[in-house]
């Protein structure tokens, strides 16, 4: 069968690859541990489970508003107003099928071939091809490790060009844990003030998971003169541990919302009805279940660095946010093992898969080779067992000098 142009150009994420692979290990009998989860480890909290079911009893099962139900905008625009401060109209929110969809949409909506999309590296890995699937090309600015992986404001500058349309800034991230503070998001904000072409998507899944009381701001509330051409993306998968459930939400320019729902309107229509009603739930509901859940991965994010400072030859930038750490691993790159050459961070995900049944994702996927991805949304247990494996695994190896 012939296969469009569009889908060569676009690689199936390397997140759910590695977990197929785990899962393929599993249903053999062998116990793999999971670095590779992109998802909080907690069950959706039962509230919000039970206004689904409400719902469903309802008979609130049919077609809604492409948009989103009402009562999701609204709870929507009241979450946004209490925690970034800022108001947005019911006309100027999209709700989508997670925080992918409410990206896909609006790359759909706003990018033509040519267009570019500048993408502070390392990244979430389905940014550069959502953007190639809109046909535009992706940007990428490379932010060291040794800047905390953000993006310095003379790399900004030096990356815009006639062409840029979107850059792309996601605090705190996936995969690093990076936070910008809002000093450095005004540092930006100056930049991007000189280039009126330039929107921006704020992608802010995470904002709720941050460690130290960091305060959090978005560029949008640093600077509200950019507002009009930032677009919010935001949703509960990740603060409501509802990740199955579907649901985000695009906030922005009303025009542009409009687009990216018409293309809705033409793809996936409507949300599913009753994950809509959760949200409601979700966003209307006790907060105290998000402030648990955060404490939690507060606690394994210091067992797991205080894991990998114990390990020789690995650096690692402690996360802000998000449930994942960035450890550099490349001083064991260059060694045989078994025969086989460990060369990049794919041969370190497949080598630690082998050798110990230990599943990472490969920092390659997200513009890092030098680093692998390991999410810390595991039980206390299970990380135990986890950092177990991979030292045993690199005692094999020897690392060379940083
Ligand atoms: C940075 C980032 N943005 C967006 C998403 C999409 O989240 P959702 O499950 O709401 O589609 C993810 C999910 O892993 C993510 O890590």
């Amino acid at each position: 069968m012939k296969l469009s142009q569009r889908v060569r150009q676009v690689k199936p994420s390397a997140t759910l690859t590695i977990n197929a692979k785990a899962k393929a290990l599993r249903s053999q009998g062998v116990r793999v541990i999971s670095f590779g989860v992109g998802e909080p480890d907690f069950n959706t909290p039962h509230p919000i489970g039970q206004m689904a079911v409400q719902a469903l009893f309802r008979g609130q099962t049919r077609y809604t508003p492409v948009q989103g139900i009402k009562e999701l905008k609204e709870a929507v625009i009241r979450t946004i107003q209490a925690d970034y401060g800022l108001y947005y109209e019911p006309d100027e929110v999209l709700v989508s099928c997670g925080g992918k969809h409410c990206l896909y949409n609006l790359f759909q909506a706003v990018l033509d071939p040519g267009d570019e999309v500048i993408i502070p590296s390392p990244y979430w890995v389905s940014y550069p091809d959502m953007v190639r699937l809109a046909g535009a090309e992706p940007v990428f600015v490379p932010c060291a490790e040794s800047r905390g992986f953000k993006m310095a404001p003379e790399d900004l500058r030096k990356a815009i060009t006639a062409r840029t349309r979107l850059l792309i800034l996601n605090s705190p991230s996936n995969p690093t844990g990076a936070h910008y503070r809002p000093e450095e998001l005004r540092a930006l904000a100056d930049v991007l003030m000189d280039y009126d072409q330039v929107m921006i998507v704020s992608d802010d899944i995470y904002y709720r998971i941050l460690f130290d009381e960091a305060p959090w701001a978005n560029i949008a509330m640093v600077e509200p003169r950019l507002k009009a051409r930032t677009f919010v993306v935001n949703g509960v998968s990740k603060t409501y541990a509802m990740t199955g459930w579907r649901i985000g939400y695009l906030l922005g320019d009303r025009e542009v919302i409009k687009a990216a729902g018409k293309i809705q309107s033409q793809s996936t229509s409507n949300p599913s009805s009753v994950a809509q009603w959760a949200a409601v739930a979700a966003l209307s509901g006790d907060q105290d279940t998000c402030r648990h859940m955060v404490q939690v991965f507060a606690e394994r994010r210091t067992y797991v660095m205080d894991r990998l400072r114990h390990i020789p030859g690995i650096t690692c930038h402690v996360p802000d946010g998000a449930f994942y750490v960035f450890p550099n691993v490349s001083a064991y790159y260059g060694h045989a093992v078994g025969g086989r050459l460990l060369q990049g961070s794919t041969d370190m995900a497949d080598y630690l898969m082998d050798e110990v049944h230990l599943a990472v994702v490969p920092g390659d996927a997200f513009g890092e080779d030098r680093c692998i991805r390991l999410s810390f949304a595991l039980s206390l247990e299970e990380l135990r067992e986890g950092f177990d494996r991979l030292e045993r695994a690199l005692q094999k190896l020897t690392p060379t000098a940083t």
